[in-house]
């Protein structure tokens, strides 16, 4: 099947590691151009190099950029418009998780947690949301996870922020379907990826090898299909999702998580 991606501009926020890098990845494999940022130089300059290496510099811009500050989100945006001259899909998927439960966060922590899953969705949406209208039809995807759905007691703000941003995603694709910019949700369960290789670097998993750590996790949480995702079985989910052959979803969600969510 033809996705539609040749030629077009794919934006992908937290582009530089795991789920984001090998959606940038495939995006240039179907033929479209790809803008990236992250917060770390070195990451994104790696991913940046990787990507031009084999799918050609010029169609690969990588930009630093915490998608918190909407000043540097802004000269992101420009950055793109200066190179591609326009933004036909917009990947909202920078971020991380926070783990700790009722009795250990405090306001702070869940400030910080509600700030990144808003506005690490807001912030990008706000600053392409014109380009994206001019390239209509165009698309935008947010990375969400299952605790959407499914809250984790160790994971309380985190699933909150992330039941409010699904909310928040339906309101967008209402709000921007008739402009021709169609919006979808991915929600990923467990899948292997930067944060949990610095996790299992960190200590976690007590000394068990990667492998035998995530066989363990797959087990503990219930995963019918027995293993943690690979970062292209996200990917590739988002980049259909964000094309053209998805062309008539829009406020929907697909869960990403090997059978996890026990819902109909
Ligand atoms: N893997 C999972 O099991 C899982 C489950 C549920 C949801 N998710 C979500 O999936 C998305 C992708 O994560 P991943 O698993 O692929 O982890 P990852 O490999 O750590 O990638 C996260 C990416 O986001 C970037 N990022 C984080 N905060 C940022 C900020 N404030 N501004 C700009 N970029 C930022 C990171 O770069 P810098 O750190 O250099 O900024 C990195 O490029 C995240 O939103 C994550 O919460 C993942």
């Amino acid at each position: 099947m033809d996705l539609g991606l040749s030629g077009k501009v794919a934006v992908v926020t937290g582009g530089s590691s795991g789920i984001g890098l090998a959606a940038a990845r495939i995006f240039l494999e179907e033929g479209a151009s790809v803008a990236i940022c992250g917060r770390s130089e070195d990451r994104l300059s790696g991913a940046e190099r990787r990507l031009g290496d084999a799918h050609g510099a010029d169609r690969v811009l990588a930009a630093a950029c915490d998608v918190l500050e909407p000043g540097r989100v802004a000269a992101f945006r420009d950055r793109v418009a200066e190179r591609f001259g326009r933004a036909d899909i917009l990947i909202a998927n920078a971020g991380q998780a926070r783990r700790g439960g009722l009795a250990d966060l405090g306001d702070d922590e869940w400030r910080a947690e509600l700030d990144l899953k808003f506005f690490s969705v807001l912030n990008p949406v706000r600053a392409f949301l014109k380009p994206l209208e001019d390239a209509a039809p165009s698309a935008i995807v947010c990375t969400n996870a299952l605790l959407a759905r499914r809250p984790e007691p160790w994971l309380a703000a985190t699933s909150a922020a992330r039941a409010g941003a699904l909310n928040l995603a339906k309101t967008m694709s209402r709000d921007f379907a008739p402009r021709g910019i169609r919006v979808n949700s991915i929600l990923i369960g467990l899948v292997d990826s930067g944060q949990w290789n610095r996790r299992h670097a960190g200590g976690e998993g007590g000394g068990k090898s990667k492998q035998a750590w995530f066989a363990e996790l797959a087990r503990e949480r219930g995963i019918p299909l027995g293993r943690l995702g690979e970062a292209d079985e996200a990917a590739r989910v988002m980049v259909f999702l964000a094309s053209p052959a998805a062309s008539y979803l829009t406020g929907e969600t697909i869960e990403v998580a090997g059978g996890q969510g026990h819902h109909v």
